[in-house]
């Protein structure tokens, strides 16, 4: 530790249950487009992660890892859904080791929000808690048997059982974000009659099996931790839909989940990915989504709408009242809390966005509180860590921006980059055609080219050592 380091509680060592992690910045999951197609890892990924590792994350929380073929949400992203994806997975925690860096990797299900599901499943309806398509894309599912239920938790189970086979430091459950696990926590999705929905106890019944069949797989020794989306915000941007779980009903689910085993809980918001508030933005990219949104027009039966709404700069306004009301309001809501922090007017009213529902938790449960949501200053990050908001912060496009924000900035004793991120979102909308990276070229000074050579420095050294 250095003497600008020394006392800072952002380099504090955090200690779970099961796990130690050498400070309180963790690289959010974020998912990109960087293995083969069948789901098999490449050096590409390996790649990828050794960046956010060198550049000082205490940990990386992985991207979504499908459990199963049947809940990928796009191709190429790395599974975990046989023995054979375990010399890969071993190789890339290895790598991240090396910089002293720990490595969870989060366990997930599509469910009914699929992107693209691959030509595996192009035919087949998704499965999900409901009948009802998801309300952005359309995409079609039918609600699981039991019986189904029972081997998808048995899928869950042995992924975790190979992740802790390939060495990595623990497993994420991905409960949030529209994914299955909130396909069946969410009363604006989960219309069961059945013991896996109607009450909250029932809906949570998956996610509570999910855990304590994990932990008999993996042991009492191994860290578990579950991602939430503590409020589901189900009526955005979509008014006509129900409004979904409160972060009263999540508080009580994180308190189940912490009874159920969970080491830690990671608390995220809304009930489908993307939401207007999570990953936040000033606007919707729409340029962008015109250019890559093409790819899901036969994925979802809304998708066609959506398309023309992005595609036409007439119909921008219609499209930003629905998504952007509710960010406005947070906004406004965060500035406050910020003001209340004694933050500056430098820290962006949409750093920290989850901090209050993140403390509403932790308030409720023993175990660490991670919070998602933002946060790119340092300044900000110490106050909702020393004032108990959370324990640690995660952070996906700042660090994609800049991937050394911990060693260069940070431990440095500096408050922001010094190209800091927008929160443009362009890096998501462009995700699902391009490979992920920082897609503003305001950041380079408008150098297109320095850009896309940032973007695709991922792919070197490849696999043959070039
Ligand atoms: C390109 C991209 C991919 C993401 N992929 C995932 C994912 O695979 N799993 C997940 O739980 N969250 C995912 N997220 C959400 C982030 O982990 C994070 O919680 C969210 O972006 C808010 O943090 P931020 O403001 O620091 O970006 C993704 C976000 C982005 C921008
Ligand atoms: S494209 Fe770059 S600047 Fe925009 S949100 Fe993503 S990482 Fe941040």
């Amino acid at each position: 530790m250095s003497n600008t380091t020394q006392g800072d509680v952002i380099f504090n060592e955090l200690k779970f249950r099961n796990l130690s992690v050498k400070n309180r910045i963790f690289r959010s999951n974020v998912s990109g487009k960087f293995d083969n197609y069948d789901g098999s890892g490449t050096q590409t990924r390996i790649n990828w992660e050794t960046k956010f590792a060198k550049g000082g994350v205490g940990a990386i929380i992985s991207s979504y890892v499908p459990v199963h073929r049947s809940g990928r949400i796009l191709p190429n992203y790395a599974t975990i859904e046989s023995d054979d994806r375990i010399p890969f997975w071993r190789k890339l925690v290895e790598k991240v080791h090396e910089y002293d860096c720990r490595f969870i990797m989060q366990l997930s299900h599509s469910g009914r929000q699929r992107d693209q599901g691959g030509v595996e499943n192009q035919f087949n309806r998704a499965a999900s808690s409901t009948d009802q398509k998801d309300p952005f894309h359309g995409i079609l599912c039918r609600a699981m048997t039991v019986q189904e239920i029972k081997q998808l938790i048995g899928w869950f189970a042995a992924a975790a059982g190979r992740a802790r086979e390939a060495g990595a430091d623990g497993v994420e459950l991905h409960g949030a974000n529209g994914y299955l696990i909130t396909q069946f926590l969410s009363s604006g999705i989960n219309d069961r009659k059945d013991e896996y929905g109607g009450s909250l106890e029932n809906r949570a019944r998956f996610a509570i099996e999910l855990v304590r069949e994990i932990r008999r797989v993996v042991g009492n020794d191994y860290h578990v931790q579950f991602k939430i989306s503590a409020i589901d915000h189900n009526d955005q941007p979509f008014f006509y839909e129900k409004k979904g779980n409160s972060l009263q009903e999540s508080v009580q689910i994180c308190k189940w989940l912490e009874e159920a085993g969970v080491d830690a809980l990671h608390v995220s918001t809304g009930s489908m990915f993307p939401h207007p508030l999570n990953p936040v933005a000033p606007d919707f990219p729409y340029n962008t989504a015109a250019r890559t949104y093409e790819t899901m027009l036969s994925s979802g039966v809304l998708a066609m709408r959506n398309y023309t709404l992005f595609r036409y700069s007439w119909l921008h306004g219609l499209f930003g009242l629905l998504w952007n009301r509710s960010v406005k309001k947070k906004a406004r809501e965060n500035a406050a809390l910020h003001k209340k922090l004694g933050m500056g007017s430098e820290v962006s009213p949409l750093e920290g966005l989850t901090a209050l529902e993140a403390e509403a938790i932790r308030k409720n449960v023993q175990v660490p509180v991670i919070c998602t949501g933002g946060f790119q200053s340092a300044s900000l990050i110490r106050k909702v860590i020393t004032e108990g908001y959370c324990d640690a912060v995660s952070i996906a496009r700042p660090l994609i921006a800049n991937n050394d924000l911990v060693n260069e900035y940070f431990a440095k004793g500096k408050d922001q980059p010094d190209r800091p991120c927008s929160h443009c979102n362009k890096c998501l909308v462009n995700a699902i055609e391009n490979p992920l990276g920082c897609y503003d070229v305001d950041r380079f000074g408008g150098n297109y080219d320095a850009m896309i050579a940032q973007v695709m420095s991922v792919f070197h050294p490849t696999s043959f050592g070039a």
